[in-house]
C-alpha cells in the first residue's frame, strides 16, 4: 500500500489529479471507476481545470460509478448521477454514452446490479477505482457486515443515513431507503485503486483500516490484500497513522 502525504485539501486532490492525469495519458482508453462524496469535488474541479488547459484528453475515457440510490432520477439532484453531471462529465469532453452509473430509475434490483456488472464486463474491466472512505470503514455503499458482499447489489440504508439524507428532500417519503453499490468484489477486481481522505474525522478509520486487522466489519481494510493501493490523504487524515507509514 502506497501512501502519500499532502498538505491539505487542494494538495490532495492535485496529487489525486495527477495520478488520474498519468493513467489517462498512458492509456487514453482507461476505464476509471468514479465515486462521489465531498471528498472528490475539489479532484473533479482539477481534472476540469486540466481538461480545459488542453493537459487531458478523456475522449476515449469510459468511467463507471460505485453507486446510486435506488428510485432517483438522473434529474434529481440528490442522485449520484446528477453529481457526476454537474461535478464532471458536463465540463469534460467524456462522451455521454461512456459513462455508467448504476440505473436508480430500475425497480427490478437485480437486473439493475447485473447491467452495473455487465457494463464492468463489456468495458473490459476498471483500470483505475477512484474510492472515499466512509467514517465507519465503508467503501461505496459497502457497511460494516458479518462478510465481505460479493458484487453489485442493492443494500437497505441504514436508519441514521437515511435521518442525515432528510434534510436534502422535500419530504419523508422522497427520502431514499435502499442503494444499489459495487460489491467488494467488483471494487477488489479493479486493476489499481486510489483512495483519497481528507479531515481530522478520518484519521481513525484510516488508521483502522489501512492498518488494522482485515475484517468485513471495517470494508476497507480488504485493500490490504489488493496489490496495487495507493492512498493519498492530507495531514489531518493521516494524523493517527504508525510511525514510517
Ligand atoms: C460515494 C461513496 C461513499 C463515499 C464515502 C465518503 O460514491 O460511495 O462510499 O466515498 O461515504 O464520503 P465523503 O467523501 O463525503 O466523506
Amino acid at each position: 500500500m502506497n501512501m502519500i502525504h499532502a498538505k491539505d485539501y487542494s494538495d490532495m486532490s492535485r496529487k489525486a489529479a495527477n495520478i488520474i492525469s498519468a493513467q489517462v495519458i498512458l492509456k487514453p482508453n482507461s476505464v476509471l471507476g468514479l465515486a462521489t462524496g465531498s471528498t472528490p469535488e475539489g479532484l473533479y474541479a482539477e481534472l476540469i481545470r486540466r481538461y480545459q488547459s488542453n493537459d487531458l484528453d478523456f475522449s476515449l475515457v469510459s468511467s463507471v460509478n460505485l453507486d446510486e440510490y435506488r428510485g432517483l432520477s438522473p434529474e434529481n439532484d440528490q442522485s449520484y448521477r446528477y453529481f457526476m453531471q454537474t461535478k464532471l462529465f458536463d465540463h469534460i469532453n467524456i462522451r455521454p454514452e461512456a459513462t455508467f452509473v448504476p440505473d436508480g430509475l430500475e425497480p427490478d434490483a437485480a437486473r439493475a446490479c447485473s447491467r452495473h456488472e455487465e457494463a464492468i464486463r463489456n468495458l473490459g474491466g476498471i483500470d483505475l477505482q477512484l474510492l472515499g472512505l466512509g467514517n465507519n470503514g465503508h467503501i461505496g455503499f459497502n457497511e460494516p457486515a458479518p462478510v465481505f458482499e460479493k458484487e453489485t447489489h442493492c443494500v437497505d440504508l441504514t436508519q441514521s443515513t437515511i435521518d442525515a439524507n432528510a434534510r436534502f428532500f422535500a419530504s419523508r417519503e422522497d427520502v431514499p431507503t435502499q442503494a444499489y453499490t459495487m460489491g467488494i468484489r467488483t471494487i477488489m477486481r479493479a486493476k489499481k485503486i486510489l483512495v483519497i481522505v481528507n479531515g481530522e474525522q478520518k484519521a481513525d478509520i484510516v488508521a483502522k483500516a489501512f492498518f488494522g486487522p482485515v475484517t468485513p466489519e471495517v470494508p476497507a481494510s480488504i485493500l490490504q490484500m489488493h496489490p496495487d493501493v495507493t492512498v493519498v490523504g492530507d495531514e489531518a487524515a493521516f494524523s493517527k497513522l504508525p510511525a514510517n507509514a
